[in-house]
Order: C-alpha cells, then sequence, then structure tokens
C-alpha cells in the first residue's frame, strides 16, 4: 500500500512531539541529559577497550530505549565498509555527538591513521571524550568548536596537509558550506572520500545539487532507513573528489 506523503509527515510530528514530551520528562526524573542517560547505560553494559561491545551497548539503548541520531548499525556497516576498501590515513569527522561514530570510524582505521573529530556541543563533546576513551581510543582526536571555525585552521593549526575520507553528520544545512570551504583549502585530493549521512532525511538538497552541479565528484546515494526507525526512507552519500582538472 502506498502511503500519503502528507500521512508520513503527520505521524512524524505525533512521535516527535510524543518524543519531546517523553524526553522532557526523563530529563526532569533522571535530572541526566538523553545523552547522559545513554552513556551511563553503555558504561555499565559495555566491556573497557572493547570498541565492538560500545557499539552494541549503544545500538541496543538507541532502538529499544531512547532515540539519539547516532549513525547506528545499519548504515554504519556501509560506512564499516568503505573505510575498509579506503584504507584512509587522514580522517576528518563532522558531528561527533557522543562519539559512537567516532569509535566506529577509529576501529575500522590502519594502523598510523589520524582521525580528527569536530563537535561543537560542550556536552555531547564531553560525552564523546569519555566514550572514545572507553573504547580504548585517544581522545586528542576531538576538537570542540564548529566546524567552520576548525576547518580553515585544520592546516596551519593542526597540521594536517590533505584528507584521504571525510564523515559529514553535523547539521545538514552545515553541509554545502563545510564542503566548499574544504574545497578552497586544498586539502581534498584526487581520490579522496567524503561520505555524507541522511541527505534523503531530513535530507539536504543544497548540498546534492552542488554535487550534481561541480562535476568535481563521481558519486552515489546508498539507500536505507534513518538511523533506528524502519519506515523513514534516508540515504548517505559517497563522494569521490575528481580534483579540478
Ligand atoms: C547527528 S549528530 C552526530 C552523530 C554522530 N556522527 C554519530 O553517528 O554517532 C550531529 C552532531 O553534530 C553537531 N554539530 C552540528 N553542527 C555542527 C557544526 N557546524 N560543527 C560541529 N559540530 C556540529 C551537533 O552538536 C551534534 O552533536
Amino acid at each position: 500500500m502506498l502511503l500519503n506523503p502528507l500521512c508520513v509527515c503527520c505521524c512524524f510530528l505525533k512521535k516527535q512531539v510524543s518524543s519531546f514530551l517523553h524526553q522532557y520528562l526523563c530529563d526532569l526524573v533522571s535530572g541526566l541529559s538523553r545523552e547522559q542517560r545513554a552513556y551511563q547505560y553503555v558504561l555499565t553494559h559495555a566491556i573497557p577497550g572493547d570498541p565492538d561491545s560500545i557499539l552494541d551497548a549503544f545500538d541496543i539503548w538507541c532502538s529499544k530505549i531512547e532515540f539519539i541520531s547516532n549513525i547506528g548499525p545499519k548504515k554504519g556497516k556501509i560506512l564499516d565498509r568503505l573505510l575498509l576498501e579506503h584504507s584512509p590515513l587522514t580522517v576528518l569527522e563532522l558531528g561527533a555527538h557522543c562519539g559512537y561514530s567516532t569509535v566506529r570510524i577509529a576501529r575500522a582505521l590502519p594502523l598510523g591513521a589520524r582521525l580528527y573529530s569536530i563537535e561543537m556541543d560542550q556536552n555531547n563533546a564531553a560525552i564523546a571524550e569519555k566514550i572514545i576513551r572507553l573504547a580504548g581510543f585517544d581522545d586528542n582526536t576531538l576538537i570542540v568548536n564548529p566546524s567552520d571555525e576548525v576547518i580553515p585552521k585544520l592546516h596551519s593549526e593542526y597540521g594536517l596537509e590533505r584528507l584521504d575520507f571525510v564523515f559529514m553528520d553535523h547539521w545538514k544545512k552545515c553541509y554545502a558550506p563545510d564542503l566548499q570551504m574544504l574545497e578552497g583549502s586544498g586539502m581534498l585530493c584526487k581520490g579522496s572520500m567524503i561520505v555524507a549521512d541522511n541527505v534523503l532525511f531530513p535530507g539536504a538538497p543544497r548540498f546534492l545539487r552542488h554535487v550534481r552541479k561541480s562535476g568535481l565528484y563521481d558519486w552515489k546515494v546508498h539507500r536505507a532507513t534513518l538511523e533506528y526507525s524502519k519506515g523513514i526512507r534516508d540515504g548517505m552519500a559517497e563522494l569521490v573528489y575528481k580534483g579540478h582538472n
């Protein structure tokens, strides 16, 4: 049966309102934020130093108890595969939230690779830092500032010459300007890969328009559903930079 898009939208809004109320009550009763509650669960259910068990604990919490916008296991597996195929030595993540995708990326990287993860929210970054450390990775990886302030300094302050892999999962309106900033920085090289989550839902139309029109990329969208949900269609874009020539 085909669902009317208006119906899907109304159902989604209803769910959003009730989950907002649920979250507000949980915050009030527990005295903790949604991210802190997830962290408490992971801390008490995962094995320190074992990234797989940390990701599993997050996935159980987010699919059964409370939604957190981690990339999740399904799209996460696509990301894992792209990282393993590409074997990047320098990786930039935009939007760490609680550190789920940071751990997912770190565990797939070859020895000697460097991951820079940018998160602008201090509270989220504090959780991400603890999760990255719990997984046994170096929490120096995290830079707490907005992406548009950090990207211009990646070369001068962090000594980055090139980026082999970029994972975008921050606010969708930042995808297009940040991609253009990365292009202008000279750090993208022929073959650099950019993976962007949620390009269909909530969607990043300006970003997709730029990718299509610029001619700078070979690209495709991996169809999937929104993290920890079944009914909402989403997609993750995979771009390979062709360079200017
Ligand atoms: C969808 S969550 C990231 C989820 C995470 N990638 C994962 O899969 O585990 C988005 C995060 O991006 C952060 N964010 C949004 N815009 C940002 C920006 N311009 N610079 C840095 N962080 C940003 C938000 O604070 C939020 O924590």
